[in-house]
């Protein structure tokens, strides 16, 4: 038997520029997390049919089926796919019987990487079940290969912040940079309670850039300054400065049309209610925005953002 965690994430700075080659932030949320157990049946292993052999119970979704049949559709379920991935990475060319079972505290398609950290808790039990170890970049490499079949044309970030379960300083295509805390900060981070289409909204910023990209570009440009200056903030403790950056951040992802109604009537919220900086966090159009508040006042901005529509808050201690 083998189980493994992973953590939820959230991105603090420069999501969507973050795909053109920009700087992001982001961190792991370790309030919420995705779990995998996998559980020998039997040594023996089949050679024709192994995949019948092998069942994914995923209780939290409903999900208890057979390997084959997840499959068999022609875009393979995603943890079907991780499974086979993994196998193929570990060099499992017929596996013995076994079972997995995933539950996760990380609300769906909400911006904080249910998806990527489901894939990372999975991939890790299953190199323990075989008796291997995968490094953290291995693990990050396989979530990415499973985030590519399923949304487009992913940067990369959140495979690497849930991977590596620390605060990374993003770049597409680079090696992993990490950051350092130099004064805790404190943020709510508050659910619409609406569905976060990545996909769609990431697609929606592409056609806007194909169609003007030196507006797009610059406007991509703005937000990696921002990206810049914060990191700067962070590291050396000046937290004083992060509010108005999270305030630009927004309004260049409002430019971007990936804000909604109801991430705009919660960031508004949480100004109105003493916060030092709001913005949304992740794709967008739903999900999940976040708010920077002094450590006494976030209980209160927390009910504050629940009065003004969140259908839950997590409020969590960046450090
Ligand atoms: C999603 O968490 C962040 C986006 O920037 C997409 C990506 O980086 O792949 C919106």
């Amino acid at each position: 038997m083998a189980t493994a965690s992973a953590p939820g994430k959230i991105i603090l700075f420069g999501e969507h520029a973050v795909v053109y080659g920009r700087p992001a932030l982001a961190v792991p949320v370790l309030q919420v997390h995705a779990d995998a157990r996998a559980d020998l049946v039997t040594d023996k292993r089949m050679r024709e049919n192994w995949a019948d052999a092998i069942l994914v119970e995923a209780p939290d979704i409903g999900l208890f089926s057979p390997l084959s049949a997840l499959l068999a559709d022609q875009t393979p379920h995603p943890l079907a796919a991780v499974i086979q991935k993994t196998l193929q990475h570990l060099g499992v060319a017929i596996p013995p019987a076994f079972t997995v079972t995933i539950r996760s505290t990380i609300p769906v398609a909400s911006g904080l990487g249910s998806g990527a950290a489901v894939s990372v808790a999975l991939i890790h039990a299953l190199a323990g079940l075989f008796e291997r170890a995968l490094s953290d970049e291995q693990v990050s490499q396989i979530t990415y290969e499973i985030e590519k079949l399923h949304h487009g044309t992913p940067s990369g970030i959140d495979n690497t912040v849930i991977a590596y379960a620390k605060p990374v300083y993003f770049v597409r295509g680079q090696p992993i940079h990490t950051f350092s805390v130099a004064r805790p900060f404190t943020l709510v981070i508050a659910d619409t309670g609406q569905a976060a289409p990545t996909k769609e909204s990431v697609g929606d910023v592409r056609k806007l850039w194909e169609a003007d990209k030196s507006r797009w570009e610059a406007v991509f440009d703005k937000v990696g300054e921002i990206v810049v200056a914060a990191k700067k903030a962070i590291e050396s403790g000046e937290i004083a400065s992060l509010g108005p950056l999270m305030d630009a951040n927004h309004a260049l992802l409002q430019e971007m049309t990936v804000s909604s109604p109801e991430l705009d009537r919660l960031v508004l919220a949480a100004k109105a209610a003493g916060a030092d900086g709001a913005k949304l966090s992740g794709g967008g159009r739903g999900g999940n925005m976040i708010a920077l508040v002094q450590p006494e006042s976030a209980e209160s901005l927390a009910s504050a953002l629940k009065a003004a529509g969140a259908r839950n808050t997590i409020i969590t201690t960046i450090k």
